[in-house]
């Protein structure tokens, strides 16, 4: 047998071999520190492993990795949009934004430079990635990172964490956001935006919670509207900093929210 590392399951059921062999390449996590914090039973495991290491001598795999725990995917109680779902919609918008702004001369402002598109970190990186990979007019682009921090006394507190890095002024500005709520930060930034005398500004947003608004403010492009009060991650957008890497846009299980 050609030496390599065993990485293995385990779960809250302790089902281990029926994981080992359903988890597939998901993920991976070293199995002795984490077995010895659970106080799980070594010889046991030992047993498993030696079946385990003898169906992989047959299988064509390799590396082969299993998952530890959940995936993101089982933590998952509902997907709303699949990544494939986004991926249309998205080309969808690249499209209409090309023609647009095409229509309106606005793709190249006088002196020659093309439109503008601000991703909004962090949530909209990946929404950003693909609509400018879907627009088909020349872009530059650009980033800035708002944070918020409003509560009960100043609802809707928004600061500036990191500006653009170059100006605006007489530029044709697009800004993209992964999700639009209260309308706070849309606005914040707009007006931020507007300050600059930019040439044009528009805001293109992959989701919108119209009925959460407090703030008035347009949106020139959707992606898709939420009709429901419904936390969201996935494809950019975060629960206490993970899962923005989920490709699909989806709701957590309650108990892990
Ligand atoms: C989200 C989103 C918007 C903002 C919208 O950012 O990216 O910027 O909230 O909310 P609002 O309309 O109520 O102001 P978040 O604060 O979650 O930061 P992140 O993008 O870094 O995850």
């Amino acid at each position: 047998m050609n030496p390599r590392t065993i990485y293995i399951a385990y779960g809250s059921n302790c089902e281990l071999e029926t994981q080992i062999l359903l988890s597939g390449d998901l993920g991976y996590i070293k199995a002795e520190e984490k077995l010895k914090k659970l106080q799980v039973d070594i010889g046991e495991v030992e047993r498993i492993l030696k079946a385990l290491i003898k169906f992989l001598e047959n299988k064509p795999l390799n590396p082969f990795y299993l998952y530890w725990e959940k995936t993101m995917h089982e933590r998952m109680e509902r997907i709303l949009f699949t990544a494939e779902t986004i991926q249309r919609r998205v080309q969808d918008i690249g499209k209409a934004i090309s023609s647009d702004y095409q229509a309106t001369g606005a793709a190249k402002d006088r002196e020659g430079r093309p439109l503008i598109a601000v991703c909004i970190l962090q949530g909209a990186v990946m929404f950003m990635a693909d609509l400018m990979r879907a627009i088909e007019i020349p872009v530059e682009y650009d980033f800035m990172s708002i944070s918020s921090y409003g509560n009960s006394t100043s609802p809707g507190a928004v600061r500036l964490l990191q500006d653009l890095s170059h100006p605006i002024t007489g530029r044709d500005v697009l800004v993209v956001e992964d999700i639009i709520d209260t309308g706070f930060t849309a606005n914040y930034i707009k007006r931020g935006l507007l300050a600059r005398n930019p040439a044009s500004f528009r805001i293109c947003t992959l989701l919108d919670k119209p009925f959460r608004r407090e703030e008035a403010i347009k949106m020139d492009y959707v992606g898709f509207f939420l009709e429901e009060d419904l936390f969201v991650v996935g494809y950019g957008m975060d629960y206490a900093g993970i899962y923005r890497n989920f490709p699909h846009i989806a709701l957590l299980k309650p108990e892990y929210r």
